[in-house]
């Protein structure tokens, strides 16, 4: 190594999966970044239970990687370095969707940077194609597949036709899933990364709390089995876009017409697509976690916080949050197998303003079903009909409904 050459110590925060993946990514890729970035980055100390001071290393750094996860003590240590005038980057997810206004405040204060490529859809640049190659571009909306736990689970649904038990199982086995899969199964997970997307493409301040998500235990084979008759593919489905003055921040299993940019979309893999007036539509996908991919994005942040353009302070708007908002609906009714029960079906959907798109009627006796897609409604229409549907006495179970995507492109 040229003696000239200064070093850039990175004090990094944890060394599990992507902690131990970046600190091997930092030897592995030295020359490069020394030749890009003139500077020679070495790890100068890293925390984990077991080993490292966070006060130490934080004083012998000139950057700190945080990869703890969770909020604390992670908060603590990101806002501590900030304020020693640290550069940050993390990959934490809950954190900034938690507790964002006040990490970008203090990072605007302290004139210093703060980013997150690595914790929204792992490799995939989109929090970097958000911030600054669409900065020019008006958004409209954003849509994701932002969890390839749930994405792996629902695509070996469709593929073998098993159970959400079943897929849940696999992906376990083959390390997609955690042992406890409640955050990604549930949605969480992804509403967090929505939250930060929202953050991103509008500039308001959202925050986890104010994202709907639901997630996918619900989804029975039969649903693959119905999607697959009409022709359409499940996904669980983040999205965040304008309504009108408002903004509408949602997760939940949605339903793709094949043409969709998400729609051919399989496995643990991540993809967001992003609509502007500007630009008509961008897709990015790629690996959405994982040691090694995540490490990557992290290290991509530290390059570009070593050659520093000076980030100016989040500007931030208000939008109201929209909550009525409206989508096409798919409708699963375990019926009674006897006359009129549609008619009575239809009658209710009329009363409420839902018009019906195609309908399937399957099976006889303890297994007739039927299933119906919407034109989009109001969602307060469709789930009042619902409500009146599920009282109906031919009706042999409460009904069950998943969203649909409309746009074809
Ligand atoms: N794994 C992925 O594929 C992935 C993908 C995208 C984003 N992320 C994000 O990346 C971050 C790290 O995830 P990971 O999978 O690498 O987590 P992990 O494997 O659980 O590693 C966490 C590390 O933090 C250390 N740690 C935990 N609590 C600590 C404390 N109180 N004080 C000091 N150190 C502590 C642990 O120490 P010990 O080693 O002593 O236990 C461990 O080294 C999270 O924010 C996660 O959401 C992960």
């Amino acid at each position: 190594m040229s003696t000239e050459v200064q070093d850039f110590r990175i004090g990094v925060l944890g060394r599990g999966t992507v902690g131990g993946a970046f600190a091997k990514l930092v030897d592995e890729h030295r020359a490069r970044i020394r030749r890009i970035t003139g500077l020679n980055p070495v790890v100068c100390g890293v925390l984990s239970r077991s080993e490292g001071v966070f006060e130490e290393i934080l004083a012998g750094s000139d950057l700190i990687v945080e990869l703890i996860g969770g909020i604390e003590p992670a908060r603590a240590h990101v806002l501590a370095a900030m304020r020693a005038g640290r550069h940050v980057v993390t990959a934490n997810k809950q954190l900034l969707s938690q507790h964002g206004d006040e990490l970008f405040q203090v990072a605007g204060e302290c004139g210093v940077q703060l980013r997150f490529e690595g914790a929204v859809a792992g490799v995939v640049p989109v929090v970097r194609v958000l911030q600054e190659s669409l900065a020019g571009a008006r958004i409209d909306r954003v849509h994701g597949i932002v969890n390839g736990t749930t994405n792996f689970i629902l695509s070996e649904m469709a593929r073998l036709g098993v159970t959400f038990e079943e897929a849940l199982a696999d992906a376990q086995r083959l390390g997609y899933a955690e042992a406890d899969p409640s955050d990604d199964v549930d949605a969480r997970d992804a509403a967090a990364k929505m939250a930060i997307l929202a953050r991103l493409a509008f500039g308001a301040p959202v925050t986890l709390e104010q994202v709907r998500y639901e997630g996918i235990r619900q989804i029975t084979p039969h649903d693959m089995e119905y999607a697959r008759e009409l022709g359409l593919g499940l996904k669980l489905i983040g999205t965040a876009e304008r309504i009108g003055d408002g903004l509408s921040v949602r997760v939940h299993p949605a339903f793709l017409y094949p043409g969709h940019p998400l729609a051919s979309v399989n496995g643990p893999f991540n993809a967001v697509t992003v609509e502007s007036p500007e630009i008509t539509e961008i897709t990015m996908s790629g690996p959405g976690a994982g040691g090694p991919q995540t490490a990557t994005a992290v290290l991509g942040d530290v390059v570009s916080a070593m050659i520093p353009p000076a980030s100016a302070p989040e500007e931030l708007v208000t939008l109201p949050i929209i909550e009525d908002i409206e989508s096409g609906f798919y409708l699963h009714l375990e019926v009674a197998d006897e006359p009129g029960v549609l008619a009575g079906v239809a009658r209710v959907l009329a009363d409420h303003g839902v018009s019906v798109k195609s309908v399937v009627q399957k099976g006889l006796s303890e297994q007739a079903r039927l299933v119906m897609v919407t034109h989009p409604v109001l969602e307060s229409r469709f789930f009042a009909a619902m409500a009146q549907i599920g009282q109906l006495p031919v009706m042999r179970r409460p009904p069950r409904a998943i969203r649909v995507i409309e746009e074809e492109f």
